[in-house]
């Protein structure tokens, strides 16, 4: 038996010390739990164009599609903001995307009961919170052509294509409701069917894939709008929300400031199975590169290192193994640990990025 692959992309900015700490925990299952992996690394973003000249190499495309699964720290930074919009490191995460037609997006939002406080929202909106987000990741107004900057007449236009076919919401739409049969077995569906004809689509294709396969499942519908404010409210009301390319990205950000910080959450991206049986995956966190602190230890790897624990469950069929690291972050949160991001109005020391992948490390230990 060959051992499972991992690409690692650590990325630009605060990137390469998350996915330090990520390193430590596989190899703390690999010395401790029998799981080995064939792990490789490359580049992607800022860092493969100052070396490549582009965001993403076609030789690092090739080795992610033949990954098991891709882990992906984080791309970009202000060094790269006056390139030209083709060579953004943006779009070397874009192109891995659509082109291992990873459709579905699980991001999940979790709030750990040691920082309920962090929330921006009160303690009894958000505590025990755990709803899941699934984001349409490969079509939508983020691929759909037309789109450019045109000269109409004396002046310039920018256009964007909204596009979604029936077969790219029933596929997303599937993976929703499997999810939500393995949780609260709920769906709420998200679009703009009172403006926009692609969300009328949306509504109609998500109601008949439910009534037609997965009858079992709570559906309901809600405007993204509307849903944007019921995220505030009363999120607990959620299970699982299924939306399209933009909403989700949105609605993800706004779902992740509930669980107290943004370097909490974790997201995997999934596409059809390979030959060997497994998904498509691309596991990353939701922050982004985060400039300002890149360097400097301040870093919180949790994102990264959940990220992880989600390639466990999702793409090595080890649920058991997801679950020891999930508890191991939140034992270790429970007793306080707390890097940068993490700190309350009551002050207190941060630790380290590398100190809390090694607080972790023991948590893990310390399950055995
Ligand atoms: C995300 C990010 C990306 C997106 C950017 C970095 C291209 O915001 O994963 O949510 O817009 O999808
Ligand atoms: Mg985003």
């Amino acid at each position: 038996m060959t051992n499972p692959s991992l690409l690692i992309l650590a990325g630009d900015g605060i990137g390469p010390e998350v996915m330090a700490e990520v390193k430590k925990v596989i190899g703390w299952y690999g010395s401790r739990r029998g799981l080995n992996f064939d792990i490789s690394e490359d580049l992607v973003g800022g860092c493969a164009y100052d070396k490549h000249g582009t965001p993403l190499h076609d030789d690092t495309m090739a080795k992610a599609q033949a990954a098991d699964a891709v882990l992906l720290g984080a791309v970009g930074g202000p060094k790269y903001d006056n390139l030209d919009f083709s060579v953004k490191p943006e779009r070397g995460l874009l192109r891995l995307r659509k082109e291992m037609d990873l459709f579905s997006n699980l991001r999940p939002a979790q709030c750990f009961d040691a920082l309920a406080d962090f929330s921006s929202l009160k303690r009894e909106v958000v505590a025990g919170l755990d709803i899941m987000i699934v984001r349409e990741l490969t079509s939508g107004v983020y691929f759909g052509e037309p789109r450019g900057i045109f000269v109409e007449g004396n002046e310039r236009v920018g256009i964007n294509t909204q596009r979604y076919t029936e077969s790219e919401i029933a596929r997303v739409a599937r993976s929703a409701f499997e999810l939500a049969r393995r949780r609260n077995n709920k769906v709420c569906s998200m679009e703009k069917a009172n403006v926009m004809e692609s969300g009328i689509l949306w509504r109609e294709v998500v109601q008949k894939v439910h009534d037609e396969e997965y009858p079992d499942v709570a559906l309901s519908h809600m405007y993204a709008d509307a849903g944007a404010m019921q995220l505030c409210r009363w999120p607990k009301q959620f299970d699982v929300i299924v939306t399209d390319n933009l909403f989700g990205d949105l609605l993800s950000d706004c779902a992740a400031m509930l669980t107290g910080s943004l370097g909490m959450l974790p997201s995997a991206s999934l596409g059809a199975p390979m030959a060997n049986g497994r998904p498509k995956a691309l596991y990353e966190p939701v922050h982004g590169s985060a400039p300002d602190i890149a360097g400097q230890g301040k870093a919180n790897p949790i994102a990264c290192i959940l990220s992880f624990a989600m390639a466990l469950r999702y793409s090595f069929d080890q649920g058991a193994e997801a679950d020891r690291l999930e508890k191991a972050v939140e034992k270790v949160l429970a007793d306080g640990a707390r890097t940068a991001d993490l700190m309350g109005p009551e002050g207190g020391t941060p630790i380290s990025t590398s100190q809390m992948g090694d607080t972790i490390v023991a948590a893990l230990e310390a399950s055995l």
